[in-house]
């Protein structure tokens, strides 16, 4: 069955939804779930392989578990044997029921790109274009996908590979404006993003370096991306999709959240995922959670005291006292001097919460 002729919802012509990027390690359960409660519009899983899913492996479970709020929501697959991904895309809406497959055509990592999956399938159209429309046969939901912008700079192809994946039956397209050779580095490039957005008519949604609503309504007036995808970003400041509403509905920027709504925040996060399925007690929890909670105090007053003791922290009583001796410190102003000397990308975070 094809696919073609399906709108989502959330793309509807006087729609323009914030989507939460999917980023492994990252946009578990938990965070997607915060996320949504902040105003993303749409969430996509971390990615799975389609074998994982096909073997029914535990992992693979708990990557693309997610709960009713988190809808719309779409589970990211990965893998270069369209058949075989047909069959995961059965299979995953079976267990699942997600409102669509995503399909990864952007990871970088050399784990994924040496299986011929994620971004290599950039440098194999004929491939990534039998990936693409076997799974839009197979898949019970829609599929949309999400790409990088090419390989490298000298093989810049988005606007082929678009043209490509819109014939096959793709949904809508999320283009991350690098090449896979730029991994994270340098600018994320509009120009091409914009362009895909005009040659296509199924919607494209514009991805990379986006923090602010002011950033969102910019690329939103200046190209015809019929959406905006969020990804670093929203790791230290999740408010950013709040903000982004709120500025695109008035043009006026909401106020950052507090220190104290900000320890409250944190604190939610950690409780929550030590009772996720994901970690198999307290300390594996914690230990997983001390990179998040550095990104969330990332520039602000005393950031850096805080992230020595993240460092070590081991349970949620201890982050309790963490939080409360802190804003203790903070109420006395004894941070300053140390906000003062926060580096400038710190000092950018905190502008943008
Ligand atoms: C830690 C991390 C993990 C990521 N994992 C995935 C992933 O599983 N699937 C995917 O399509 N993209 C992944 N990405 C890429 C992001 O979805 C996004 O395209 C990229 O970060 C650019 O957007 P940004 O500038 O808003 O961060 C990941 C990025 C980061 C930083």
């Amino acid at each position: 069955m094809r696919h073609g002729s399906w709108m989502l919802p959330w793309l509807q012509p006087d729609r323009f939804p914030l989507y939460l990027a999917p980023m492994a390690g990252v946009t578990d359960t938990v965070f997607r779930g915060l996320c949504k409660e902040l105003g993303a519009d749409v969430t996509v899983t971390e990615f799975v392989s389609a074998e994982g899913i096909l073997q029914a492996d535990e992992r693979t479970r708990k990557y693309t578990d997610f709960d009713e709020p988190q809808r719309p929501l779409g589970v990211q697959l990965f893998g270069a044997d369209g058949k075989r991904m047909g069959e995961a895309a059965r299979k995953i809406t079976d267990w699942k029921r997600p409102d669509f497959i995503d399909i990864n055509f952007g990871c970088p990592v050399n784990k994924v790109v040496a299986k011929n999956g994620g971004s290599s399938l950039l440098k194999d159209c004929p491939l990534l274009t039998n990936v693409a429309s076997e799974l839009v046969k197979a898949s019970p939901v829609p599929v949309t996908a999400k790409m990088r912008i090419g390989w490298d700079s000298e093989n810049v192809n988005a606007l082929d590979v678009c043209r490509r994946l819109e014939d096959a039956g793709i949904q809508a397209i999320a283009i991350h404006g690098r090449t896979r050779a730029q991994g994270y580095t340098g600018l994320a490039n509009w120009d091409v993003i914009g362009m895909c957005a005009e040659a296509v008519k199924i919607p494209v949604i514009g991805n990379g370096d986006i923090a602010s609503g002011h950033d969102v309504e910019r690329r939103r007036r200046e190209t015809k991306v019929r959406g905006i995808m969020i990804g670093r970003a929203a790791m230290g400041n999740p408010w950013v999709f709040r903000e982004a509403k709120h500025y695109l509905g008035t043009g006026e920027h909401l106020s950052p959240v507090t220190m104290e709504q900000r320890f409250e925040f944190m604190l939610r996060h950690t409780r929550l995922a030590l009772v996720s399925n994901r970690y198999k007690d307290e300390i594996s929890a914690m230990r997983s959670m001390r990179n998040r909670l550095m990104t969330y105090t990332a520039g602000l007053p005393g950031g850096k005291h805080l992230r020595a003791k993240f460092c070590h922290v081991s349970s949620v009583a201890e982050l309790e006292d963490i939080a409360a001796e802190h804003l203790a410190a903070t109420s006395r102003g004894s941070h300053v001097a140390d906000a003062n000397a926060s580096t400038s990308e710190e000092g950018e975070l905190l502008v943008a919460a």
